[in-house]
């Protein structure tokens, strides 16, 4: 692989899928990783994240310079660039010029490695105090910037190369390019890896890992875990058998489309749980986000459990095998953001991944967990899933219960799943599934406002519109719904919906919103 090493940046993910798209396989580590660990994976190429940091301070992630010498081709970016520097003996200053935002790079050679094909002067993503005041010997710098004399430095015989910018961000206009050059020219990889053609890889490990035994796949009707069991099913067919849960924090309408588009398709076994009281009760006067989603995803397990249990009494033959797998549609952003991938925060513990039991019973067959989302649905196509799931917009498996901002009961529920409903209607019909990403509605279930309706006062509940444009859910801008989409919206939930008087509209971007309000 591609490896990226995360010295604590958001970046670092962006940075892996950025280098997807160029169509090499990519994977992050944490900056602790020692060498020796690192290198074992047989990295290709190594990538220097940014970080928070600032290179010469007390407890700053360092750089072992083992890594520069160990001769495979390293890029490093803003940080990871001043880190290389450092180690290689160049002088990284607090010159106080920092630059933050678009910033123009003067490229002195556009022949080099790096810059071959573009022009001599480019807009960059920067966002640093230090510079890097003196390039290490033997580096040759090639661009600059105002507040950079030493803005990217390149080194051909010894393949070692770095930028102080942001390549992998959208703003740096070149990046692509310039991060392509270093994949292709500086260190030789074809760029020949798509998740389509993994899929065969994929399967085989599945098989390999499962054996004989029986599998379980909680599907959830979302992509994920379709897809998921897709790629089971492929591996070791009727060993397989999938468990919706309906835990009463669905959607309207929800457990009828599973039933209806994803069986009819696959012709996978499923058994339907109505698990609604026990999850209800779990949740009763929890309103704090983290504890929800531990609770939602420790009651999964415990349904899915017992959905064994019955699973292998109804096969119960002299050869048969128990139940020892369960399926996850868990994906790389959700490990990574987990804190599983690298030393980033742990942001969210999503239910798949931190909200799992320590007395966990079954061993966990996760087959998208190196994926991004755009790749699983490359991977559901190849595999025959049906469009309408492959493109079926996100749902997070903790469902309607980390869209109601307090405690979760079903009064809330009703109400949330009836204004969610009008939403969805209304998007659909204007025509805006495939430009928004998702749209969740978000009950403020302890907030009230005055209203008037008719001539009565009314003191009722806002819920929140959160339409956002992603590619991948680790960063989303909101998307701009047409005025008069979002006039009917509101106006349809205001009259149709009773307990709610109020409809308001998220315009935060992630960084620094989340997507789901918990
Ligand atoms: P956030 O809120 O972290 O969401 O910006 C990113 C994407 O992940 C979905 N999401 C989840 N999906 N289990 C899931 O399967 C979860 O616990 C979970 N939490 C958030 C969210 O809908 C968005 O698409």
């Amino acid at each position: 692989p591609v490896v990226v090493v995360d010295f604590g940046a958001q970046y670092a993910q962006l940075i892996a899928r950025r280098v997807r798209e160029a169509n090499c396989f990519s994977e992050v580590v944490p900056s602790t990783m020692p060498v020796g660990e690192l290198l074992a994976k047989d990295p290709a190429a190594i990538i220097l994240s940014g970080g928070p940091s600032s290179v010469y301070e007390e407890g700053a992630p360092s750089l072992d310079p083992a890594l520069l010498e160990a001769g495979v081709p390293v890029f490093g970016m803003c940080y990871g660039f001043q880190s290389m520097a450092q180690a290689l003996g160049g002088s990284v200053e607090k010159t106080g010029l920092s630059e933050f935002g678009a910033t123009q790079a003067m490229v002195s050679d556009t022949t080099s490695t790096l810059f071959n094909g573009q022009p001599d002067e480019q807009s960059v993503w920067m966002s640093h105090g230090d510079s890097v005041a003196v390039a290490p010997e033997g580096m040759r710098v090639t661009a600059t910037t105002a507040g950079a004399p030493v803005a990217a430095f390149e080194d051909d015989a010894r393949r070692l190369y770095g930028v102080q910018w942001h390549p992998e961000v959208m703003h740096s206009t070149f990046g692509q390019q310039v991060l392509e050059n270093f994949l292709r020219r500086g260190a030789g990889l074809a760029g020949d890896w798509t998740a389509a053609n993994v899929v065969e890889e994929l399967v085989e490990q599945v098989r390999s890992t499962v054996g004989e035994a029986r599998v379980i796949c909680g599907l959830s009707g979302g992509v994920d875990s379709s897809v998921a069991a897709a790629l089971v099913q492929r591996a070791v067919g009727d060993q397989l058998t999938c468990v919706f849960v309906d835990h009463g924090l669905l959607r309207a309408g929800e457990a009828e489309q599973v039933e209806k588009d994803f069986v009819d398709a696959t012709g996978v076994d499923l058994v339907v749980v109505d698990a609604q009281d026990r999850f209800l009760s779990a949740l009763a006067g929890v309103s704090d986000p983290e504890e929800k989603r531990k609770i939602i995803g420790r009651e999964f397990i415990r349904v899915f459990e017992q959905a064994a249990r019955d699973i292998v009494g109804a096969h119960s033959g002299a050869d048969d095998h128990p139940v020892e797998f369960l399926v996850q549609g868990t994906l790389y952003p959700d490990v990574v953001e987990s804190g599983g991938g690298t030393g980033t925060a742990n942001i969210k513990s999503h239910h798949n991944v931190g909200g799992l039991p320590d007395d966990l019973q079954f061993k966990l067959v996760e087959p998208l967990r190196l994926l991004f989302k755009d790749e699983v649905r490359q991977v559901g196509l190849e595999l025959g899933v049906p469009e309408g799931i492959v493109w079926r917009q996100p749902f997070p498996g903790p469902g309607l219960g980390i869209r109601i901002v307090g405690a979760v009961d079903r009064e809330r529920l009703d109400i949330l799943r009836a204004a969610d409903a009008i939403a969805r209607e209304e998007l659909t019909l204007a025509g805006l599934d495939r430009d928004i990403w998702q749209c969740p509605v978000v009950l403020l279930a302890d907030v009230r406002s005055v209203g008037v309706q008719g001539d009565g006062r009314t003191y009722g509940h806002p819920v929140v519109l959160r339409p956002v444009a992603s590619e991948d859910a680790m960063t989303a801008d909101w998307a701009r719904v047409p005025y008069e989409v979002l006039a009917k919206i509101s106006t349809r939930i205001t009259n149709e919906v009773r307990e709610i008087n109020r409809v308001v509209l998220d315009v935060t971007s992630k960084p620094p919103g989340t997507i789901e309000w918990e």
